[in-house]
């Protein structure tokens, strides 16, 4: 897929006069279609700082391997706050944001097997095609027909209808009775934290880890990497209420690293040796800076933050260290596995959710989940 910005405008507007057209399935005259014009709101990026909650048309079938979802939860990610920050100007004005929530299939493309209108499903914050080297290898986050696109390259979930392609492989289905508040933290968050830190970071039994950042991803790191039983989490924010719910959660000490030097905290600590596992949460350049000065002789550096500047890599220090350092983009393999501990409330995830509000709330969530210090929040929820 080609990812320039210039050929998604124009991609854009080649579609738009198709989007804004919908087929009533209920027209008077047997046979014949009656075309209407059929808007949905929908949460719109305008570029850097600006975004918009308004009338966008309602997303219809492009490919036989499609399904329209009908919006039932979504919520907003780190991610969202980087792309409406500008970090990544890849992302078209027009766009609208959003890469999770569960839903309800509205409608369905002629080849999609796996699913019929009326099932609930969650969405998965990464398109797969299944049928690409990529996807074969179990790597999702590059299908070469998909990947991470949701709200980012293609209108995401922050909306009343959302267009999924490949859903066969992209939605996973809900069982008659889930707690479907519980099962948004799969779209993203969960397998993020899961893949790109805890198992990126092969945190073991009896470990020292380290997880810098206590947003919802760095949070769903610490309730993961608990299946491996370390000895010691250590939980480092700059986010009193985030730290004192990280204790909550299974941090065994936390550090708030605007008031305290986390260097020298997590040294003593450990005894001068550093940590086994580090974990970048936040995506800035001093968050990962810090995990390259407390990571153990032989240990693993695991990126999970999105990034939009450089970071220093301090060669002269580490290069004899035997350290790894890992990045990746969530493949969401995971996700089957994660969905079972859900359910069997081996982990709770919804106790991430501090806040709720309806769907057309979204700006006003927004405005909370960006001031997350001030409203005490984590993740928050819109319903439909
Ligand atoms: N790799 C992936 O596939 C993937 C997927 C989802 C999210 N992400 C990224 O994960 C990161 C975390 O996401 P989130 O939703 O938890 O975001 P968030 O913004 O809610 O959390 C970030 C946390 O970092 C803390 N923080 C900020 N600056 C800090 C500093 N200098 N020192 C210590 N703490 C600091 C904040 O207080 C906050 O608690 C983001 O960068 C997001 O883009 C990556
Ligand atoms: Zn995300
Ligand atoms: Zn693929």
């Amino acid at each position: 897929m080609d990812r320039g910005i210039n050929s998604f405008k124009q991609f854009i507007t080649q579609n738009k006069a198709m989007e804004n057209l919908v087929v009533d399935k209920a027209a008077p005259v047997a046979g014949m279609h009656v075309v209407k014009n059929s808007t949905m709101k929908a949460l719109v990026y305008y570029g850097p700082g600006k975004k918009a909650w308004e009338d966008q048309p309602r997303p219809v079938l492009k490919d036989a391997t499609d399904v329209i979802v009908k919006v039932l939860k979504t919520t907003i990610c780190g991610t969202d706050l980087h792309i409406i920050k500008g970090d990544m100007p890849e992302v078209a004005e027009g766009r609208i944001l959003g890469h999770e929530g569960v839903g309800i299939i509205e409608e369905v493309g002629a080849s999609v097997s796996n699913f019929k209108k009326g099932d609930h499903v969650i969405i998965s914050c990464v398109t797969s095609c299944g049928r690409c080297e990529y996807c074969k290898k179990g790597m999702y986050s590059h299908c070469e027909n998909g990947g991470w696109i949701l709200g980012y390259m293609i209108n995401g979930t922050q909306a009343e209808y959302v267009r999924i392609p490949y859903a066969d492989n992209s939605l996973f289905p809900i069982p008659a009775g889930a707690d479907e508040e519980a099962l948004v933290m799969l779209s993203d968050i969960l397998p993020t934290g899961f893949e790109c830190g805890v198992l990126n970071g092969q945190v073991k039994p009896g470990d020292t880890i380290a997880i810098v950042g206590a947003g919802p991803v760095g949070m769903a790191a610490l309730l993961t990497a608990q299946f491996y039983t370390p000895a010691e989490i250590i939980v480092i924010d700059q986010d009193d209420n985030r730290l004192e719910v990280a204790k909550t959660f299974g941090a065994t000490q936390t550090i708030n690293s605007a008031k305290e030097n986390a260097i020298e905290k997590v040294m003593a600590l450990t005894n001068g040796k550093g940590v086994d596992t580090a974990i970048e949460a936040v995506g800035v350049p001093a968050t990962f800076e810090l995990c390259e000065e407390i990571i153990s002789a032989g240990g693993h550096i695991a990126n999970i933050g999105v990034h939009g500047k450089s970071v220093v890599l301090h060669m002269e220090k580490l290069w004899d260290r035997n350290i790894s350092i890992t990045t990746r983009l969530v493949d969401t393999v995971t996700t089957p596995m994660l969905f079972k501990t859900v359910q069997s409330k081996k982990i709770e995830p919804k106790k991430l959710i501090t806040h709720r509000f309806k769907l057309d709330e979204m700006i006003k969530a927004y405005d909370t989940f960006e001031h997350a210090a001030r409203e005490k929040a984590l993740k928050v929820l819109l319903t439909s």
